[in-house]
């Protein structure tokens, strides 16, 4: 059972699409919660727009830093940044470290949710298919696990453009 006031829910990618959907749902019944972001821009939006929660920078290619934002960590909400040229290894620092939390350290860590793709077996998507490798090592990794496949965020869709065209056409960059 959860902790919702002693639990410390780490949320990556907290600037992003995936993560700014997900956090006032969590800010609705968890205490603490730990925003990470790699930019100083990104952590004062989060500040200013997150009043009293902590909001940390990192680069998930740093091992050490993934090692500090895991620190005290119950649950990590990990959403990897998308078109990295090394997003792979930046989801398997993050289990590594999760790993030295959960099996090392006397902290708290039980569980990761790692937050993929739909079909991350489709190769010719790239960034889709680096996230198969990552699902792999944490599915081996011997870590408390849950992998969200989510589909597109609607929020990418130009909504107006589109309704507003006679013949609808969605360019892809
Ligand atoms: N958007 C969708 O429709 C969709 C659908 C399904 C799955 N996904 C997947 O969800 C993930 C997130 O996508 P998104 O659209 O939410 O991304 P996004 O809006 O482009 O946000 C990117 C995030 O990555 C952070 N970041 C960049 N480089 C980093 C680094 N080296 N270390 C740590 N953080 C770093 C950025 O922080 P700063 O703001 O500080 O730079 C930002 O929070 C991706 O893996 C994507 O493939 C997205």
């Amino acid at each position: 059972m959860p902790d919702f006031n002693n639990d410390l829910i780490l949320i990556t990618c907290a600037s992003g699409k995936q993560s700014s959907a997900l956090i006032p749902h969590l800010l609705k019944s968890f205490k603490k919660l730990r925003l990470q972001c790699n930019s100083s821009k990104s952590e004062r939006m989060l500040s200013s727009k997150y009043p009293g929660v902590e909001v940390v920078q990192a680069d998930m290619a740093s091992p050490s830093d993934c090692h500090r934002i895991l620190d005290g960590v119950t649950t990590c909400h990990l959403v990897d940044p998308p078109f990295h040229p090394h997003e792979t290894q930046l989801g398997i620092n993050m289990i590594d470290a999760a790993i030295s939390q959960r099996f090392s350290s006397s902290g708290p860590f039980t569980h990761m949710i790692y937050s993929s793709v739909i079909f991350p077996h489709l190769r010719k998507l790239l960034n889709h298919d680096c996230k198969r490798y990552t699902e792999e090592y944490l599915i081996e990794s011997g870590l408390n696990y849950t992998i969200l496949q989510p589909t597109h965020m609607m929020e990418m869709l130009p909504l107006a453009l589109l309704m507003s065209q006679k013949t609808p056409i969605y360019q892809a960059n």
